[in-house]
């Protein structure tokens, strides 16, 4: 399949309106949000949306999110309650997913199946534009292969998906680089199922008692997630991985020494270190992922970090763990499915 690129910055009148018909006749285009990059097809399209599936090689039955550019989403989903309404009010446009009952004109296929549909309203400008300009809601995963660290940047994009998608648009980096918290929302109770930049704090403190899905905050594999998509394995990447939690100094000598060990064993190292430690490490492939008081910075830099090093073919990857508050929780979330949760307090 030849996969059209084109890189925009900004709104291109031309190649939204391109983008849009071709979501409008069933093709996939891939554009940017704030979170990361999705990979679009027409939301009341079945056809349209399987093509997704087949493009990342994802699992049937893991629901897509319907991306929509109006906060009047009562052509898609049901039993809207106080609680959902205060959510879109607060948060959308943003990067927050609100789980609803769906109505009848979402098919089954773009839900797995299930009773419930995913909804996000992006603030992102060329998301919101080609929502608005195809006249439909807009079905998307994230836009990398199904295994693979979600895409922050157009390139990551191509890497993943050129040939397998119909159109690829995009240029900026994502802004927050982390997928968007879901919440689910049912008889008013809400949920978060995954963590992201809208926080359990930040709902707290727009009048609403919030829970975490146990499967986000217990170790144990026997819970099963409500999310169908949090119990697949993430990116796994080829290699080891480990993430060192506890005392700074204890981090850094851990991480070193295992460094050593490893590279005498003729293997490759790569660390994640935060910008002020990094003059500590004097071996590997150090990448860094930005000031440790800086979280919002290290989750928008985590996923391009574990693509760059993945690129480098190491063999081993040893990262410094970060606080769980705030945005730390979906960070660390993330590390701990990228590591299967392989995590060492020293
Ligand atoms: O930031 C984001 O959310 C990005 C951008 C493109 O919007 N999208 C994204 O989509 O991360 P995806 O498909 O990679 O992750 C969606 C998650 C999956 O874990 C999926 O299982 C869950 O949302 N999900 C979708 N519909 C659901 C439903 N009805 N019930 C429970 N979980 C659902
Ligand atoms: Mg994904």
């Amino acid at each position: 399949m030849d996969t059209k690129v084109y890189y925009i910055y900004g709104e291109d009148n031309e190649v939204l309106n391109e983008a849009a018909l071709y979501i409008r006749s069933g093709k996939n285009v891939v554009f940017p949000t704030e979170t990361v990059y999705g990979l679009g097809a027409n939301a009341l399209d079945k056809e349209a949306c399987e093509k997704i599936f087949k493009a990342k090689g994802r699992p049937q039955d893991n629901p897509l999110i319907i991306h929509v550019a109006n906060k009047d989403i009562s052509d898609y989903a049901k039993n809207i309650s106080k609680n959902a309404n205060i959510l879109i009010d607060k948060f959308w446009p943003g990067p927050l997913t609100i789980i609803l009952d769906k109505s009848d004109i979402i098919p089954k296929e773009v839900t797995g199946g299930l009773e419930s549909v995913a909804i996000r309203m992006p603030e992102n400008k060329i998301a919101l534009e080609l929502i608005k300009r195809s006249g439909v809601p807009i079905a998307a995963p994230s836009a990398n292969l199904s295994g693979k660290p979600s895409p922050t940047s157009i390139e990551h994009c191509v890497r993943d998906l050129s040939g397998r998608v119909d159109m690829i648009i995009g240029g900026e980096t994502c802004k927050y680089g982390l997928e968007s918290t879901v919440v689910e929302v049912k008889d008013n109770k809400v949920t978060i199922l995954r963590p992201g930049k809208i926080t359990a704090d930040m709902i707290n403190e727009v009048g609403i008692d919030v829970k975490l899905d146990p499967a986000i905050t217990k170790e144990s594999k026997v819970i099963v997630p409500k999310s169908p998509g949090m119990k697949y394995k993430h990116y796994a990447p080829d290699c080891d991985m480990i993430i060192v939690v506890g005392d700074k100094n204890k981090v850094i000598n851990y991480i070193k020494n295992k460094t050593e060990n490893f590279i005498k064993e003729g293997k490759k190292v790569g660390i994640i270190s935060t910008e002020e430690n990094l003059d500590q490490y004097t071996k590997g492939i150090v990448m860094n992922i930005g000031k440790g008081t800086d979280l919002s910075g290290i989750g928008s830099k985590l996923f391009s970090v574990l693509r760059e090093l993945d690129k480098n073919k190491v063999d081993y990857i040893l990262s410094e763990g970060f606080t769980s508050n705030g945005i730390g929780m979906a960070i660390m979330n993330r590390l701990k499915k990228a590591s299967g949760h392989k995590i060492i307090n020293v």
